[in-house]
């Protein structure tokens, strides 16, 4: 590891009483001082500033080209929506289709991705599911798909990592093997952005959308949006919600007369007023993340994971998916316990982490320790000790 943890976890102030196991980073990271500062100087500028919307509306600009960058992206690449799901609809209703055209999603994956596809279905679109394995979870790779997308798929929707198996699904792979046969992919990446180094140019996402709850470890209301530049011509001009942020033709903050004209570039996705208390925590939160090095929390978490892993299978307890670190989240691990008495369990020994029907997910922010993991083991040897399953 190569910053130092025991300062990142004084900006962390829950992780300050030693006797909370935090780990359910996948779920809502604790908020940290970073980002509270950047809410505090928003509030304190609203309170005693005239007008610091036009300075905070510049500020965002700056963030625009953080976020781009932190993805390999070009900052007008990149536009600000109010989530993952609003990230994903905007990109699904401007995709051309006619009427038994069909995309192929998850059976299992996060409904921001499914719930907007859905939506298209009185408009003709035939909705594909990918069943999850009978023997449990596994990634999905470009074979997954093989059997069910033909000449009408018009996408291929997917998480990168999905949120109730910790599992990394081989995007990149998807989208070597579809995009040239004129097939989309609508990557998902909420559950790897702030995790994992993500380059949106390597993986050949058609879109890739997120949201900053996570590990981006900011407040809930502000999503992103990538659109791949070659993509945007054959994608609907006409955005599916037009708001003045869409249309080039406004002047003094009027719409001009005559037709209305969009912007040609992602832009037309973007509205004027943007959670811009959410945009500065980010940049704020971005900055952090340049000087502790993504790649340096990367390694960090897949470390903790291994050392979670070994430990665990010292007691017996088994891991869902694959042991292969390329098939694996950096943070997220899934642990075969099914019974609903572990989670109050674990609240009782106060330990944080979510339960989904693959089993217990537990998930490392930059802040977890080795200690962490060995005080979270000791919790789950008690567990197995009064017959917990
Ligand atoms: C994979 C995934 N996508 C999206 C979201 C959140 O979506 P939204 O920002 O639309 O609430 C979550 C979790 O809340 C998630 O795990």
């Amino acid at each position: 590891m190569k910053y130092s943890i025991a300062d990142v976890r004084l900006q962390f102030p829950l992780l300050a009483d030693e006797t909370v196991i935090f780990l359910n980073a996948s779920f809502q990271q604790p908020m940290n001082l970073i980002v509270s500062s950047a809410i505090e100087r928003y509030v304190k500028e609203s309170l005693y500033e005239p007008s610091p919307k036009s300075k905070w509306n510049a500020e965002c600009e700056n963030v625009r080209s953080k976020i781009a960058k932190f993805i390999n992206a070009q900052p007008e690449d990149i536009v600000f929506t109010r989530d993952a799901t609003e990230s994903c609809n905007l990109f699904q209703r401007s995709l051309k289709f006619k009427p038994g055209d069909n995309v192929v999603l998850l059976r299992n994956d996060h409904p921001s991705q499914t719930a907007g596809w859905l939506g298209l279905i009185p408009e003709g679109l035939e909705v594909r599911y990918v069943e999850r394995g009978e023997s449990g979870p596994l990634p999905y790779t470009a074979d997954t798909f093989t059997d069910i997308v033909d000449e009408n798929t018009i996408a291929i929707g997917l998480s990168s990592i999905m949120f109730d198996s910790g599992l990394r699904n081989d995007v990149k792979s998807i989208c070597d093997t579809y995009r040239p046969r004129g097939v989309h992919v609508l990557v998902d990446a909420t559950q790897e952005i702030g995790f994992a180094k993500i380059d949106v140019r390597d993986l050949g996402a058609s879109a890739l959308v997120f949201s900053v709850q996570k590990g981006l470890s900011c407040p809930t209301g502000l999503g992103l949006l990538y659109v791949d530049p070659e993509v945007l011509p054959q994608l609907r001009p006409t955005p599916p919600i037009m708001s003045a942020g869409s249309l080039s033709n406004i002047k003094g903050g009027s719409i001009v007369p005559g037709p209305y004209i969009c912007f040609q570039s992602a832009r037309r996705f973007e509205h004027v007023n943007k959670a811009l208390l959410q945009c500065l925590a980010l940049g704020k939160y971005l900055d952090f993340l340049d000087a502790v090095g993504i790649t340096n929390v990367q390694t960090h978490l897949e470390g903790l994971s291994s050392y979670l892993i070994s430990e665990l299978t010292a007691i017996g307890v088994e891991t869902v998916g694959p042991d292969d670190q390329k098939y694996r989240s950096p943070h997220s691990n899934v642990l075969k316990l099914h019974s609903p008495e572990w989670l109050p369990f674990f609240v009782y020994n106060h330990v944080y982490v979510s339960q989904y029907s693959c089993g217990v997910r537990v998930s490392f922010g930059v802040y977890n320790t080795k200690s962490d993991v060995d005080k979270f083991v000791a919790v789950i040897r008690k567990g197995l000790q009064i017959g917990l399953l």
